[in-house]
């Protein structure tokens, strides 16, 4: 039975092609799988015992702020309330942390408004969330969104 779950490590194999297929479009980084298995507890993923149907990571980038990353559904499932639930769960766990805001990075924007997030002024995030579009092939001409959810503001 599918279900939203910490991922296995054989399953970091899968996790790539997932990823892989999305980077195509343009919709993700790609992510490399050293770097994929050193990160791999950010990670949740939608899957039962054979097969993996999506996956989302939290990545933490300091004491009050973590990114919504790497959220793929497989193209047959979209649609379904798979990607709210990958969504849910990184942002349960950010509370569980007290993490005071996540955000992503989209050319979706739609579907985080549509999961709780508001569409912000990029500038409103650190220079270093950042870092990571040295590796992207849009780099200067980036046309991502920010769009954010303030946990802690939810909590008062
Ligand atoms: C974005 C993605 C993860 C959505 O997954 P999904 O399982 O189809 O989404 P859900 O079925 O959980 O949708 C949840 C809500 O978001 C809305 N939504 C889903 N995809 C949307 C889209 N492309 N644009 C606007 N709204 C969207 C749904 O209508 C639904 O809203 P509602 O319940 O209020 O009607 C999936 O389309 C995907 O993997 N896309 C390719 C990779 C990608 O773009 N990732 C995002 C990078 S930041």
């Amino acid at each position: 039975m599918y279900m939203v779950r910490k991922p296995r490590l054989t399953e970091v194999v899968s996790m790539k092609e997932l990823l892989d297929g999305a980077a195509a479009d343009g919709l993700v980084l790609p992510r490399e799988l050293p770097e994929l298995y050193e990160n791999v507890r950010d990670f949740y993923v939608y899957a039962d015992d054979s097969r993996l149907g999506g996956l989302v990571a939290l990545h933490i980038d300091m004491v009050d702020l973590a990114e919504v990353r790497s959220l793929v559904v497989r193209k047959e499932l979209r649609g379904r309330g798979v990607g709210r639930r990958l969504v849910e769960a990184v942002v349960a766990e950010a509370g569980l942390l007290d993490i005071a805001r996540v955000y992503a990075l989209t050319r979706l924007p739609e579907f985080f408004e549509r999961n709780g997030f508001r569409t912000v002024d990029r500038n409103e995030l650190p220079y270093k969330v950042f870092k990571d579009c040295i590796r992207c092939p849009l780099n200067a001409e980036c046309d991502e969104i920010a769009v954010v959810k303030d946990l802690a503001l939810e909590k008062e």
